[in-house]
């Protein structure tokens, strides 16, 4: 038996319980994991505030852990017991102690990159990753806006940005923040509960605005985002931390012949080999030094909803986890 969180019903944090539950033996090509520590991310609060409603529940949520491997099951090659691996999963189960794991999702720590670590830092830089590798090329000369610059995904991505040569602009919800976000490359910070951030975003670029902004705030920043944009301007829409996005206009675009995405992780990592290059890139980042990744802040497994309080109070500057 192991222990997880099992979500019954969406709702507030509270309806994040712990409860006994039966791992099993692992079936053909899954591992059974013993986890270390447990990411928390952006995405578990909207799976259990009923934003999305992708867990069937009753249902074990979390996307992302690190952990050793306890037992192999069938056609299972290039994985034994006591490897140490990490995972990010759009299948959910990462909020407990143990799991069955299919080993097509389980990416091998390099020596020296502690189980920690590796919860606290792999779906958020695969994620800076896509971004500024894949979604859009941030090369040098590149003006980027970044939104939560000094977030989880926000910092990583700053840091990125900034090794490939680019300029970066970060919002951020207080003075502390700036700080952090200044720390993590960002050039120029600006307080967007405070001041009108598209216009900042001018007055910076000396009226050009940027080539590519990154948000992740959405329903408050969506239109501001647009507006920041330089003539052929990228719009990256990867998140929603402030609510959906309304509908628009799509001919708002051609004001200044911009393009818009809205990536999600888990399809740039369909395939095995962009999977194991993404975190290998993110590894190598974090053993070279061009991602500094905090300890995180450590919550017991049974306490994942005062995590998710942290999370949504805007407080937290920096990861979270959860430790079984
Ligand atoms: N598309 C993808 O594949 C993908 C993958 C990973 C993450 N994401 C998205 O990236 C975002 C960041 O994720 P994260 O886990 O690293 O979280 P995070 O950035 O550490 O936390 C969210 C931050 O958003 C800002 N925010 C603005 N308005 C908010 C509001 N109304 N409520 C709460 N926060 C608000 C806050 O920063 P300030 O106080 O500075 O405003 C807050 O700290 C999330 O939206 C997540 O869904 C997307």
């Amino acid at each position: 038996m192991g222990t997880a969180i099992v979500l019954r019903e969406t709702g507030k944090p509270e309806v994040l319980r712990g409860e006994s539950v039966a791992v099993g033996k692992p079936g053909a090509g899954e591992l059974r994991i013993r986890q270390s520590a447990i990411g928390v991310n952006f995405h578990d609060v909207y799976v259990r505030s009923g934003l999305y409603q992708t867990l069937a529940l009753p249902g074990i949520p979390g996307i992302e852990a690190a952990g050793v491997v306890e037992e192999v099951g069938p056609e299972v090659s290039g994985f034994a017991p006591g490897d140490r691996i990490a995972y990010v999963t759009g299948r959910y189960g990462a909020y407990a102690s143990e799991r069955l794991l299919p080993s097509e999702l389980a990416v091998r720590l390099p020596p020296g990159m502690d189980e920690r670590t590796a919860a606290t830092a792999l779906l958020k830089g695969l994620t800076a990753e896509m971004l500024a590798r894949e979604v859009h090329q941030v090369r040098p000369g590149t003006s980027v806006l970044v939104h939560a610059a000094a977030g989880g995904v926000g910092r990583l991505l700053c840091q990125l940005a900034r090794h490939l040569g680019a300029t970066v602009i970060g919002t951020v919800g207080s003075p502390a923040k700036a700080e952090l976000a200044r720390g993590a490359g960002c050039e120029h910070t600006i307080l967007y509960r405070q001041e009108d951030f598209a216009a900042r975003v001018r007055e910076i670029t000396g009226g050009c605005g940027v080539d590519v902004a990154y948000d992740s705030v959405g329903k408050d920043t969506f239109l501001g985002s647009l507006e920041s944009l330089a003539v052929r301007g990228h719009l990256v829409s990867f998140g929603q931390s402030s609510g959906a996005v309304e509908p628009f206009e799509v001919a708002r675009l051609a004001a200044r012949s911009n393009s818009l995405t809205r990536p999600i992780l888990f399809h740039y990592i369909v395939q095995r080999d962009d999977l194991t290059r993404m975190a290998a890139s993110v590894f190598d980042a974090i053993a070279g030094g061009v991602l500094a990744v905090e300890p995180g802040k450590a919550f017991p497994l049974a306490e994942a909803a005062a995590a998710h309080e942290h999370l949504e109070a805007r407080t937290a500057a920096g990861p979270l986890l959860l430790v079984p």
